[in-house]
């Protein structure tokens, strides 16, 4: 026979004593020490201090719903069904809530020990069970499962695929996971390669598509599990490997929607993220043709001697985990996305352009990055032809700008733990001075 130490032993046979004659250990509030049973508003005050404390230190800005992933300010309609159905289940719980915490309370307050008394009195007859009360109970809970069931399952349905009265119209891209990056493929659309060769469109990171078209995604991964989620769009399906999954969405008016990886993938899962970019169907189609052109070569012009130099600021020391966009961006980001389309020839550097792209090749960039028409074909990293068009670098982290840029360049380690670009430098020993860094920046900004 085991043997019980003594204060285990002590307390079971203390237990037995008690247990089947009195439900005095059952009373809560008999339990409570003297000052709780005599509530006084200050102690109330106090937790309810505590608790709105708590909600401000999680940090849930409750009080903006229309943040950058808010999935509550929606803007198309897979994510407006998902919402609906999210509501639906608030719904009904809250209602199961209210009853049964209102029975709860009911109990407690009307039933509590008022006296000492009444505290050891013998507990009153036990009632066993009630057909009535437990057909009515089992039958609630079945109608709330049907009123949650019904939304859900025409959700699953209508979520999945693009309706059919809408196929004609489909755009189809595909997207891939990758350690942490997300690219995208247009099938349908043929990017200039060289005079004699196309190949469908690659960019990265920011996947632009047309307003009011549906548009169907397909998941892919190289490596290990992602999830590709635009809260205000649609979301959360995996990318799992060697599965084929899919999901669509509308943008209902332009705008600039913030996407982010949902599935722990490694160190830099967290900032993992992505923009979808909805376009007026004519600015789309002129998108489309920039960017299906082969990467913009600079040349230096005549005038050049009398334009101002591209200006550099010294590159600053950043903080760890310093924010990379400014709320200059943030104020309208689609019209700042607007604003990189387009060279300003006014800041270009011919020169320094030129030696960037130089350092591109010789610095081995061109191993893992590709560049259409430059000569460079990697695929290890994103497709940078167009990167200079794109608004955020290192997978929507950083602004697109000359600072955030060389910030990237000088040590993408640092930027984002753990990335295959952090572990190139090292492997390749690829060391880059301050003006290596900046001729590489004035290179990869001017890939418009
Ligand atoms: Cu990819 Cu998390």
């Amino acid at each position: 026979m085991p043997k019980c130490s003594p204060t285990l032993l002590g307390s079971g046979v203390r237990a037995t004593k008690v247990f089947p004659f009195s439900t005095v250990h059952m009373r809560l509030f008999n339990s409570l020490p003297t000052p709780f049973r005599r509530s006084s508003l200050a102690h109330w005050g106090r937790a309810a201090a505590a608790l709105i404390g708590v909600a401000l230190l999680s940090g849930c800005e409750w009080w903006r719903m229309d943040g950058h992933q808010s999935t509550i300010a929606v803007e198309g309609p897979v994510a407006r069904e998902q919402l609906h159905i999210f509501y639906v289940t608030c719904w009904v719980s809250a209602v199961i809530f209210v009853l049964v915490g209102g029975v709860l309370a009911y109990a407690m307050v009307k039933f509590r020990a008022r006296s000492d008394a009444d505290a050891h009195a013998e507990p009153p007859e036990q009632s066993h069970g009630n057909p009535l009360v437990e057909l009515s109970l089992i039958g609630a809970s079945v109608l709330s499962l049907v009123i949650i069931a019904v939304p859900t399952l025409q959700g699953i349905w209508s979520t999945y695929d693009v309706p059919e009265a809408e196929k004609g119209q489909t755009f189809e891209v595909t997207a891939v996971g990758y350690q942490w990056w997300f690219k995208f493929e247009y099938p349908s659309e043929l990017a200039t390669i060289n005079a004699d060769a196309k190949a469908p469109l690659v960019t990265a990171n920011e996947l632009v598509i047309p307003v009011g078209r549906p548009v169907r995604v397909n998941l892919r991964t190289v490596d290990v599990i992602h999830s590709f989620w635009v809260p205000k769009l649609a979301g959360k399906v995996d990318m799992i490997p060697n599965r084929a999954n899919h999901l669509w969405f509308k943008a209902e008016k332009p705008g600039y929607y913030w996407g982010q990886c949902a599935e722990y993938c490694g160190d830099s899962h967290a900032v993992m993220r992505f923009r979808v970019v909805a376009l007026p169907e004519k600015e789309f189609a002129e998108w489309l043709e920039q960017q299906t052109q082969t990467g913009r070569t600079v040349v230096a012009r005549a005038a050049d001697a009398t334009q101002p130099r591209a200006q550099f600021a010294a590159l600053r020391t950043f903080k760890q985990n310093e924010v990379g966009i400014s709320a200059k961006f943030d104020i309208n980001p689609l019209e700042s996305w607007r604003q990189l389309q387009v060279p300003d020839a006014r800041t270009e550097d011919a020169e320094l352009i030129a030696k960037g792209r130089q350092l591109f090749s010789s610095k081995t960039c061109m191993a893992c990055h590709a560049i259409r028409g430059h000569g460079a074909a990697g695929i290890t990293g994103p497709d940078l032809t167009h990167i200079g068009s794109r608004s955020t670098i290192a997978a929507g982290l950083l602004e697109n700008n000359r600072e955030q840029m060389q910030r990237w360049l000088h040590n993408p380690g640092a930027v984002k733990p753990g990335n295959k670009m952090a572990k190139g430098y090292i492997d390749n020993n690829i060391k880059l001075t301050a003006d290596e860094e900046v001729a590489l920046v004035a290179y990869l900004e001017s890939l418009k």
